[in-house]
């Protein structure tokens, strides 16, 4: 009788820890039904070329009248494209970034988040997250910059020496 009440003692702050926890579970599971997915594979970009960062909400809902923050955690300011309440925010960005960064309008009424990034600068190689305030969510991407430009590279094929 005795061990029986002692096993029911220590059954149940167990019982209850585990009924948390699975009420916490549940919790997020309902919380966060957005998700940002971006790519698994590091973007590889040329210098002087263009390049797009892929960054999608699924499901994919209207973000175009949400603030959306793309940034790069080890730069200071670290923003690299802010857009707030449907606008684009020149003001706090990084300034190697500037007038070099697009988001696609038509794109935002999908959730396509993805930002395009024209000169690319050898300075550009990172990681960039794309963040969503009011969903809490967020992905990123790894870009690697290509030491050669286009040209320089389609010259260098064009004239390197045949063996003939
Ligand atoms: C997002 O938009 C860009 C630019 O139009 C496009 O290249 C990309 O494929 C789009 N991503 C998705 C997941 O549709």
């Amino acid at each position: 009788m005795l061990s029986l009440k002692n096993g029911l003692l220590l059954q149940s702050p167990l019982k209850t820890l585990s009924f948390l926890v699975f009420q916490l579970l549940l919790l997020h599971s309902c919380r966060g039904q957005s998700l940002l997915i971006g790519p698994s594979q590091p973007i590889v970009a040329n210098v002087g070329g263009d390049i797009i960062l892929p960054c999608q909400l699924e499901p994919g809902m209207d973000v175009f009248d949400m603030t959306l923050e793309w940034t790069r955690p080890d730069l200071s300011p670290e923003f690299v494209h802010v857009r707030r309440a449907g606008q684009h925010i020149a003001v706090t960005k990084h300034p190697s970034y500037k007038a070099r960064t697009f988001m696609f309008i038509d794109e935002l009424r999908h959730g396509n988040c993805s930002l395009k990034l024209t000169d690319v600068k050898p300075s550009d190689a990172g990681r960039y997250q794309c963040y969503i305030p009011k969903l809490s969510v967020e992905s990123f991407v790894d870009l690697v910059v290509g030491k050669w430009t286009h040209s320089v590279s389609t010259v260098w094929c064009g004239s390197h020496p045949e063996k003939n």
